[in-house]
């Protein structure tokens, strides 16, 4: 887990930096990829959440998407999931998202490499 030491963030090699917090304004969407996973970070209700970045309906890139609150549609057929758990909120999706942690820290937007 990420901590502050002195006004230093730390972090293990589980995190991958993926912008400044000023980057990430509220709605906005920002696919960012791992060894193996493409991942889409957004910022709903003030937070900063991150899931999967292709649809479970069909491969779709969530992050050119919307995201109104924490309900993260999707470009292609409108899927609703809820960008916190991952949840479906409307099909024609039917699986949920996988999540992962972000967090938020000194000015910084990190998400876990592993799932949350
Ligand atoms: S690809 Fe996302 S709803 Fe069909």
């Amino acid at each position: 887990m990420p901590h502050l030491e002195g006004s230093n963030l730390v972090l293990d090699d589980s995190y991958m930096y993926v912008c400044s917090s000023s980057e990430l304004e509220e709605g906005d969407l920002i696919e960012c990829e791992t060894e193996t996973e493409i991942i889409v970070v957004g910022r709903g209700d003030g937070n900063v959440y991150a899931t999967q970045g292709i649809c479970t309906h069909a491969h779709a890139e969530l992050a050119d998407g919307e995201l109104d609150g924490t309900c993260l549609t999707c470009p292609l057929h409108f899927a609703c999931f809820d960008i916190r758990d991952g949840s479906v909120l409307e099909g024609p999706a039917e699986t949920p998202l996988q999540v992962y942690e972000a967090i938020e820290a000194d000015g910084s937007v990190w998400v876990s490499k592993g799932r949350g």
